[in-house]
């Protein structure tokens, strides 16, 4: 399964991979707005720390729009995908980036049949947001199981991007069903390198060896 960071914090990222950890990152709108930072700048410098696919957002919500925002998104960089919102108009624009050879994120995705829809409109990745459904008692993880199964059954080739991913819960699930990739937030990424039996030992170990120079 690979790994993204769903950031737009640089440091974050920039320790993150010095971790081993990104093999992506994405971004929304929110994240742009939260690092206080033009949008260009802030994907330059992410293009700069990452070689690897980055989601960069487009907000207008008419085809014609998204095609402008999405051809001068890709035209920056070959890791630029272009992330697309799950609206009859987005897709529209979806089926025209993938003849144009333009990746695309689907996102904002909350059913399977949203899943299997954007596939057929040619989407490069669908984001399914696991967490948000989640906060309304719908169980996220069942989603992906879904998409799961219905893109195996059909040989589809978009690949499922778990997102809205807040916990180490979300990530062990996104592995056991066969989520191709799963973006979380830095805080997340953390959360599952740690274990407080690691910790115990390592201090023991640590005490252990100062006794040796008694
Ligand atoms: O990738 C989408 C993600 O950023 C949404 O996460 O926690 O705002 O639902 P969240």
């Amino acid at each position: 399964m690979k790994i993204f960071i769903d950031s737009g914090n640089t440091d974050e990222i920039r320790e993150a991979c010095a971790l081993g950890l990104v093999d992506g990152v994405t971004t929304n709108p929110s994240l742009v707005a939260k690092s206080g930072k033009p949008f260009r700048q802030l994907l330059d410098e992410i293009l700069a720390i990452v070689d690897g696919p980055i989601s960069a957002e487009v907000i207008s919500t008419h085809a014609e729009g998204i095609l402008k925002e999405g051809r001068e998104l890709a035209g920056i960089h070959h890791n630029i995908v272009v992330k697309v919102p799950l609206i009859p108009e987005g897709l529209k624009a979806v089926r025209i980036f993938s003849q144009e050879g333009i990746k695309t994120n689907v996102t904002l995705c909350f059913s399977a049949p949203q899943a299997l829809l954007s596939a057929k409109a040619g989407a490069t990745y669908i984001s399914p947001f696991v967490g948000r459904l989640d906060d309304i008692s719908a169980p996220g993880m069942n989603l992906i199981e879904d998409i799961r199964t219905i893109y195996d059954n059909y040989a589809i080739e978009t690949q499922i991007l778990t997102a809205s991913a807040r916990s180490p819960m979300h990530f062990m699930e996104a592995a056991k069903i066969g989520s191709d990739v799963i973006t979380a937030p830095f805080s997340v990424l953390m959360q599952l390198l740690s274990h407080p039996l690691t910790d115990i030992g390592l201090k023991k170990f640590l005490d252990d060896w100062e006794k040796t120079k008694k």
